[in-house]
C-alpha cells in the first residue's frame, strides 16, 4: 500500500475524481455489486463528487432507460436503506453507450461520451475501465481501447483497467491473455480482481499475523501440524450451468480465491505494505506449492459431483439435471487437495483444501491445527482424549477468529475439556453493510494494486492446477455423481485426510 493511500484510508479521504466505464453494464455484476458498491462509497464520503459512470453493452438502452433500469433495482441490491437525495445525485451521473465490443464505432461513441462526462463532471480525464464481461471479450476490449487512444496515460491523468475473473482457463491461455493485454497496457495499469481480497476478514489475515507479536513465532512447522481451508457453498450452479460446464470447481475456485487464502496464511512478513512488497511475498507462496506429478494427482486430489439430495427442508436436484448441464457431465462440483509448500517455514505441513457446491452450508474458514503439547502430563489422569490447539479464521458468513484450548472441568477429579476463546467482528465493530467491492474499487481509484493479482501470481496459480486438470481430463470420472447434495463431499475427501491419520474439522450445522 502506498503511503498516500494508507493516509487516505486512515483519514477516510475521498478517492481521485474519475469516470468509471463498465463494460458489461447490462449484466448481473453491475446491478448486484458494482452500482451498490459505488453508492456505498458515495455514502461513506469516499467517492469524489467529480465522478461519472458510463455503461457499455450491446443491449438496447439509452442513458434515460439505463438510469431507469438501474434505479428500479437499486433498492433490491442496496446493502442499506437508500438515501433518496444521494441516489438522485448518483443516478444523474450514469450514462450509457450501446455497441458491440468488437466494433471500433462503439469506442468512438465511448470517446465522445467520455469527453462529455469529463467536461460536465470535471473528472480530470482520469478513466477507470471495468471489464465485467465474459472473458472472451477481455483482449478485444483492451485492444479497442488502445486503438481508440483511450488508455494512454499522460501527465496529470491516469487510465486503469480492472479485469474480472476468470483470467484464463489454464496456464497457456492466462499467459496468452497477459501477453495480449501487455501490448496495450503497462502492468501498473492492470488490476486483476479477485473479490475474495475485498472481504474484510481476508484482509484481516494480514493484520492478525503482522500486527500481533505473539502469533508469528509459532506460525511455522515447529508448532503447526497442518492447515485446513474450507470454502463451502450450499447453492448449486443456479443459472450458471453453461459457464460452469466449461469451468468446474477447480477452475472456478482454486487458482484464484483459494490461492489468495493460502498466500495470505502462509506468506513471510513483507518488508513494507507497498503493493509489490506484499505481492512479492504472496507470489512466493504460490510458487512454492509443489506441483503434482501424475501419480500424486491420484493420491492427493479428489473430485466430486453432486447428486440429488436434501438441504434442510429443501430438496435439491442432481448437477446433471441442472439447466444447461449435460446429462452425462464429467464436470466436478467439488475438489479436495492435499498441497505442500516447498519452503523452510512450511515443509511437511500439509495444506488441505476443500471447496464445493451443494454442501450442507455456506462457510469459508481457515483452520490452523497446532501440534500436541510435547509431554502429556495428564496421561495418567482420568481425562477425555486431549485435544490440540486450533485457531480458526472465520471468513464467512460469521466473521471472526476463535482459539481452542484445553481447560480443567471444575470438580474434584482432574478432567479436561476443550474450550474456545472467540472474537466476533460484529460484537466489536457492528456490521458494516458492504458488497465486498468497495475497497477494491476505491483502491483502484487511488492507484493501489496491493489487493489485485499480478501477472506472475495468476500464472503461478494455473501452474499448480494444470497438471491435475490434465490427469482428470485423461481419466474421466467413473463414479460421478458421487456425493448427495447436503453432504460434505465424496467419501474420498475424508479418506484423503484419514490416510494421514487426520480428519476434516467437524462443522456443525
Ligand atoms: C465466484 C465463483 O468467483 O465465487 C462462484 O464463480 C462462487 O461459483 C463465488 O459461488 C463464491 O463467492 P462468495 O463471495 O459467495 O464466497
Amino acid at each position: 500500500m502506498t503511503d498516500i493511500t494508507e493516509q487516505k484510508q486512515l483519514l477516510g479521504e475521498i478517492a481521485d475524481p474519475c469516470v468509471m466505464v463498465i463494460f458489461g453494464a447490462a449484466g448481473d455484476l453491475t446491478k448486484r455489486k458494482l452500482i451498490p458498491a459505488l453508492y456505498n462509497l458515495a455514502k461513506g464520503n469516499l467517492l469524489s463528487r467529480e465522478f461519472a459512470v458510463i455503461g457499455v453493452a450491446r443491449d438496447a438502452f439509452t442513458t434515460e432507460s439505463w438510469r431507469a433500469e438501474i434505479s428500479a433495482h437499486a433498492k433490491d441490491y442496496a446493502t442499506d436503506v437508500l438515501d433518496p437525495d444521494l441516489w438522485d445525485w448518483f443516478q444523474h451521473r450514469l450514462y450509457y453507450v450501446q455497441g458491440e465490443f468488437g466494433d471500433a464505432v462503439t469506442f468512438q461513441k465511448l470517446r465522445e461520451q467520455l469527453e462529455a462526462a469529463n467536461q460536465s463532471h470535471n473528472t480530470h480525464s482520469n478513466y477507470l475501465y471495468y471489464l465485467a464481461t465474459p472473458p472472451m471479450f477481455f483482449s478485444t476490449i483492451v485492444k479497442q481501447l488502445g486503438d481508440a487512444g483511450l488508455v494512454k496515460e499522460e501527465e496529470h491523468h491516469w487510465r486503469r483497467v480492472i479485469i474480472e475473473k476468470p483470467f484464463g482457463r489454464d496456464l497457456e491461455s492466462a499467459q496468452a491473455l497477459n501477453a495480449d493485454i501487455c501490448t496495450t497496457l503497462t502492468e501498473p495499469q492492470i488490476y486483476r480482481i479477485d473479490h475474495y481480497l475485498g472481504k474484510e476478514t481476508v484482509q484481516n489475515i494480514l493484520a492478525f499475523r503482522f500486527s500481533n507479536g505473539i502469533f508469528e513465532p509459532i506460525w511455522n512447522r515447529n508448532y503447526i501440524d497442518h492447515v485446513q481451508i474450507t470454502v463451502a457453498e450450499s447453492l448449486g450452479v443456479e443459472q450458471r450451468g453453461g459457464y460452469y460446464e466449461t469451468a468446474g470447481a477447480m477452475r472456478d475456485m482454486i487458482p484464484n480465491h483459494t490461492m489468495q487464502l493460502i498466500a495470505l496464511t502462509c506468506m513471510e512478513p513483507p518488508i513494507s505494505f507497498d503493493a509489490d512488497d506484499v505481492r512479492d511475498e504472496m507470489a512466493k507462496v504460490i510458487h512454492a506449492i509443489n506441483p503434482f506429478d501424475p501419480e500424486e494427482v491420484l493420491t492427493h486430489a479428489v473430485r466430486g459431483q453432486y447428486d440429488a439430495g436434501q438441504l434442510g427442508e429443501q430438496k435439491a436436484i442432481a448437477y446433471r439435471s441442472e439447466e444447461k448441464v449435460s446429462p452425462n457431465s464429467a464436470t466436478e462440483t467439488f475438489v479436495a487437495l492435499k498441497l505442500e509448500l516447498d519452503n523452510w517455514r512450511w515443509a511437511d505441513v500439509p495444506i488441505y483444501v476443500r471447496t464445493g457446491k451443494r454442501l450442507p452450508r455456506r462457510l469459508t474458514e481457515i483452520a490452523i491445527q497446532f501440534k500436541h503439547a510435547p509431554y502429556q502430563l495428564f496421561r495418567k489422569t482420568n481425562v477425555e482424549k486431549l485435544r490440540t490447539n486450533r485457531l480458526v479464521i472465520h471468513i464467512q458468513p460469521d466473521e471472526g477468529i476463535s482459539l481452542r484450548f484445553g481447560a480443567k472441568i471444575p470438580g474434584p477429579i482432574v478432567n479436561l475439556g476443550a474450550v474456545k476463546m472467540s472474537f466476533n467482528y460484529k460484537d466489536y465493530f457492528g456490521s458494516t453493510p458492504s458488497t465486498g467491492y468497495e475497497r477494491l474499487i476505491y483502491d483502484c481509484m487511488n492507484g493501489d494494486q496491493t489487493l489485485f493479482q499480478r501477472a506472475d501470481m495468476v500464472e503461478a496459480g494455473w501452474a499448480v492446477v494444470d497438471p491435475i486438470l490434465d490427469v482428470w481430463q485423461a481419466l474421466p470420472p467413473r463414479t460421478f455423481p458421487n456425493y448427495a447434495s447436503g453432504t460434505w463431499g465424496p467419501k474420498e475427501a475424508a479418506e484423503l485426510l484419514a490416510r494421514d491419520g487426520r480428519q476434516w474439522r467437524e462443522i456443525h450445522e
